[in-house]
């Protein structure tokens, strides 16, 4: 049955369907078959965008005569050289002699080594942006390189609107089978174009400054309808963004061990709230949609056993292909299982160190064999992780009083400076913040000696901590007490024009501050201040909260023991019961800042 149908007015459809094919481009299982576009521009001068499989020379040589029907073609555009769509330029060129090919410079250089010639004769070569007039349409070319091959350009007719997009936009599955297109396209991507993200960015881009009312792929249905859905999808592809709230669970199991860890971890997820929660064994399913779905969601889990001291081979082979791809963006958790040695987390972990933007989930659960009850609660722990923004969703398990939320703001971490009269003193806040075009407001803890030393100089120094800023500098000025000790002895500071120390290292900028007024805020007082001298000290990022408790606090040596630690400085508490006015003596922040050691 002829596949030929109207695009457009004057645009013919003359592709092929092929249900013979086992693997597509050798690797890639198609059940629905595929299909290999393309186009006739019928006009004063005609066009034919590109050819098909060499299996379907024949079918696609009467499909073309068909749209002819009686005419010869002055052109054929080649915008792929790759043989689903270029085998047949030959044929092509024996059939009817007097058309032009179409391409650039990339192109005629392939056609060569595919031909062994590339007809200078009928050579047409164009550049980026070069235009090709066939009457009422006016074609342009835009160079697509690396979507998929570097010679890749797409072509936009101005006339009807319709952008002829290459492998932009296709899919696995022949015409005559209907599918939802989006399972296939995602697949077909991250398979085929997945790696080129950045280039797909760019060919976005252009095309945003067209006006396209239809796009026609060489793979996959014509799309005419709703193009925004298209065109947002490849962006979040593009881009390696989250399409789908969920996680994914891609794993190997040799005995059933680990099978059965990930079982229990996808019922934990699910009774969580986890949206969607997908489980792929990689020895049995498909890889290419493994592949896809690791793009697709936000989080996965990697679980797999300890095998000839690296891993099984399945995940060895899921995990080089998103590398391959440019895998970003994304939480990743891990299950490890072996006998004597389980190494696979480690082996994963190293496999993905060249991975953008990973944020790694706790605990790795390692399983010696079988799981055991510790197993079980590791697997409790990791979902209440990787589920932590679903159950913050949902008013039935959000914690409505994790006061840790206040540590999300973008605090920075400060040295405020003064002088008692006596001596200059100093202390750690993270309270600054400018609430007006000229007002600075900076909070200090009424039991801070520094708190009673403002309230009558009525004078401070902010200085800015920055990134370089060692446990040493939140240990001199945050664990002591400048009523009973020397904050500066020993250091070597600078003075602003107002007379206080500012610190010469480990900060990027210094405030000198005036108080204006001052609030009582029961705990602490807010001193609101004008500024009267402002210097940037250097370009190093500024000290956040956040950055502090990640990488300067030391970790505290909790192993082996019972009790609470201080979060602000690591304090160990051995005792049972904290008591509820407890003060940590080294940083004197209160049992609030306290977690139990597990
Ligand atoms: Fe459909 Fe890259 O060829």
């Amino acid at each position: 049955m002829s596949t030929v149908k109207k695009v457009t007015d004057s645009i013919i459809y003359v592709g092929v369907n092929d249900h013979k094919i086992d693997l597509f481009e050798g690797q890639y299982d198609v059940p629905n078959g595929m299909a290999y576009n393309s186009y006739v521009i019928l006009d004063n001068k005609i066009a034919v965008m590109d050819t098909v499989d060499i299996n379907f020379t024949h079918e696609w040589l009467d499909n073309l005569a068909e749209a002819l029907n009686g005419k010869s073609p002055d052109y054929l555009i080649v915008q792929h050289m790759e043989p689903d769509h270029s085998a047949n330029i030959a044929n092509f060129v024996n059939t009817y002699p007097n058309a032009k090919v179409v391409g650039n410079a990339k192109t005629f250089a392939m056609m060569a080594q595919f031909f062994g010639t590339s007809f200078e004769d009928k050579q047409v070569v164009v550049e980026n942006g070069g235009t090709l007039n066939l009457g009422k349409h006016q074609l342009t070319f835009v160079f697509a390189p690396m979507v998929h091959w570097p010679e890749v350009m797409v072509t936009y007719d101005a006339t009807d609107k319709v952008l002829f997009s290459a492998d932009g936009f296709g899919k696995f599955g022949a015409l005559d089978v209907d599918e939802d297109w989006a399972c296939e396209a995602r697949r077909y991507y991250f398979g085929i174009v997945g790696k080129y993200g950045a280039q797909v960015q760019k060919l976005l881009q252009a095309a945003a400054t067209l006006d396209i009312q239809k796009i026609c792929p060489l793979h996959g249905p014509i799309l005419t309808e709703n193009l925004g859905y298209y065109l947002d999808l490849y962006n979040t592809w593009s881009s390696y963004g989250i399409e789908t709230d969920g996680i994914v669970i891609a794993y190997t199991s040799v005995y059933g061990n680990t099978k059965k860890a990930v079982e229990l971890l996808a019922d934990k997820l699910k009774a969580k709230g986890c949206p969607k929660v997908v489980v792929n064994d990689l020895a049995r399913c498909d890889m290419a949609e493994a592949v896809e779905d690791a793009f697709r969601y936000g989080k996965i889990v990697l679980a797999t056993t300890t095998y000839n001291a690296g891993i099984f081979p399945w995940m060895r082979e899921f995990i080089d292909h998103l590398t391959e791809r440019n895998f970003s963006n994304k939480k990743v958790a891990f299950i490890e299982n072996g006998t004597w040695a389980p190494m696979a987390h480690k082996v994963m972990k190293g496999m993905l160190e060249g991975c953008k933007n990973l944020v790694f989930a706790e605990p790795v659960v390692t399983i010696k064999s079988a799981m055991n009850d510790a197993n079980k609660e590791q697997l409790e722990a990791l979902a209440d992780d990787l589920c932590q923004d679903y159950l913050a969703r949902s008013p039935q398990t959000a914690k409505k009083n994790d006061m840790t939320a206040l540590f999300r703001l973008g605090y920075g971490l400060y040295v405020v400076t003064c002088n008692d009269g006596k001596k200059d003193n100093g202390l750690i806040v993270n309270t600054v913040s400018q609430v007006s075009d000229n007002k600075i407001a900076v909070c200090i803890n009424k039991r801070n000696y520094s708190c009673h030393v403002i309230e009558q100089s009525k004078e401070l120094n902010v200085n800015c901590l920055s990134v370089d800023a060692p446990f040493d500098i939140f240990k001199r000025f945050g664990f002591q007490s400048g009523r009973t000790v020397d904050k500066f002895q020993g250091m070597e500071t600078a003075k602003s024009d107002n007379g206080l120390p500012f610190l010469t290292q480990y900060i990027n900028a210094v405030l000198s501050l005036k108080v204006e007024n001052q609030v009582d805020l029961d705990s602490h007082i807010m001193f609101i201040c004008s500024v009267t001298e402002a210097r940037v000290t250097s370009d190093r990022a500024t000290m956040t909260y956040t950055y502090y408790q990640e990488n300067v606090k030391p970790k505290p040596q909790t192993e082996g023991k019972k009790g609470w630690v201080c979060k602000i400085c690591g304090y160990i508490y051995e005792g049972e019961v904290l008591p509820e006015d407890f003060i940590c003596p080294l940083c004197k922040h209160g049992a609030a800042d306290f977690e139990k050691i597990q």
